[in-house]
């Protein structure tokens, strides 16, 4: 829908009063009605390594959700002051780990006598707390972009991964990319006892994988890849590694948001595509992309926006640079000292991977 006239001219005149005092990030999820404001784009790692890029900017607005503020507000300095424009925009999937659960998990691996083994790798989508946890156990933070590389050098630092907060990530990165099988992967759930697993199973398994999940890419079954084929002769299907394991073991190509933006430049003219991630970027792909004659579909065939990353709308956006321009800092994340630490830890293991 386009956007309101009104506001985007408030937004423009804002952020010109604020010149080089503001650094506006928009993740690819974002609403167009947003993230034409953005002066970078990029998925989860993109950003976090951007976030400190200019640290002339007093002002770091994030476009995006909470884990992806606090990311920033870790990896810059203490005079740069984060902003996220809607404190609601959360991640059902960081909120599936919680700094207590975890605790209680590492207490049953020490149990179990597994926990010296063990290398914590969480994914970006995770609390700060998750991330400082993670730090603290001589662990590394990846994203769905260099997860590959994040399992690899936890290989060789132990010879079980505790991998957090999204099974689905882990699953695939083990068993697409690393040839591992099924069966060395265990699923700990933090509403059972024990994590619903016995000592043999933890002390069996490769792979710990936390029983989290996004419930945007949840919605992807086996289902719409065959419905879609069959629909489409010919159809590349490219999903996120955040789809289920059958999803993206029946697809033709998987990665980040950034990977499905490149790879569909890449495209040649008259290819097909069905895409399994957030439906911002997926519509916003078929509009650019349309004019070269490349096909681009959703690959289900329900709606399906990520609810959190659209809480950050224009209004939002009007509302944080106007009360910015005015001197008066609003929604500010900031991350206690502490915690930040070892999440920094943590997420500078994983800007050093190789
Ligand atoms: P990427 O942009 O890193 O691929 O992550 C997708 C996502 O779900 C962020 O929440
Ligand atoms: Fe979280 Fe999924 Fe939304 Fe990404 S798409 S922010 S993982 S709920």
């Amino acid at each position: 829908s386009p956007s309101d006239p009104d506001l985007v001219e408030r937004a423009r005149a804002a952020k010109e009063k604020l010149g080089d005092k503001v650094f506006v990030l928009g993740h690819h999820y974002q609403r167009d009605e947003v993230i034409q404001f953005a002066d970078v784009t990029g998925d989860s790692f993109k950003l976090a390594r951007d976030a400190a890029a200019r640290p002339q900017a007093e002002y770091i607005v994030f476009c995006g959700v909470h884990f992806m503020a606090e990311s920033a507000d870790i990896l810059t300095g203490d005079e740069q002051k984060v902003v996220l424009p809607d404190l609601a925009a959360g991640c059902s999937m960081a909120d599936m780990a919680t700094a207590e659960q975890v605790a209680e998990c590492w207490d049953v691996l020490t149990e179990a006598g597994v926990a010296e083994q063990v290398v914590p790798v969480s994914y970006m989508n995770s609390s700060a707390d998750i991330k400082a946890f993670t730090g603290k156990h001589g662990g590394t933070i990846c994203t769905s972009s260099n997860a590959r590389r994040a399992l690899d050098w936890a290989f060789e630092q132990g010879e079980k991964v505790l991998f957090l907060p999204d099974q689905h990530l882990g699953r695939n990165t083990a068993v697409r990319d690393m040839g591992m099988s099924l069966e060395d992967c265990v699923v700990y759930n933090p509403h059972k006892p024990n994590g619903g697993l016995t000592a043999d199973e933890l002390r069996g398994a490769k792979m710990i994988l936390w029983r989290g999940h996004c419930s945007v890419h949840g919605r992807f079954s086996l289902d719409s890849v065959d419905d879609v084929r069959e629909r489409i002769p010919g159809v590349n299907v490219l999903v996120h590694p955040e789809c289920r394991h059958e999803v993206v073991a029946a697809a033709d190509y998987v990665g980040s948001t950034e990977y499905i933006i490149k790879t569909l430049e890449a495209a040649p003219a008259g290819s097909k595509w069905a895409i399994g991630t957030e439906l911002n970027l997926v519509r916003r792909l078929a509009n650019r992309f349309a004019p070269e004659g490349k096909e681009i579909v959703f690959l289900d065939k329900t709606v399906c926006f990520c609810s959190t990353m659209n809480r950050i709308d224009l209004p939002h956006l009007v509302w944080a640079l106007e009360s910015l321009a005015e001197g008066k800092l609003v929604n500010r994340i900031e991350v206690d000292k502490e915690t930040e630490a070892f999440a920094k830890l943590a997420l500078e293991r994983m800007l050093a991977l190789p």
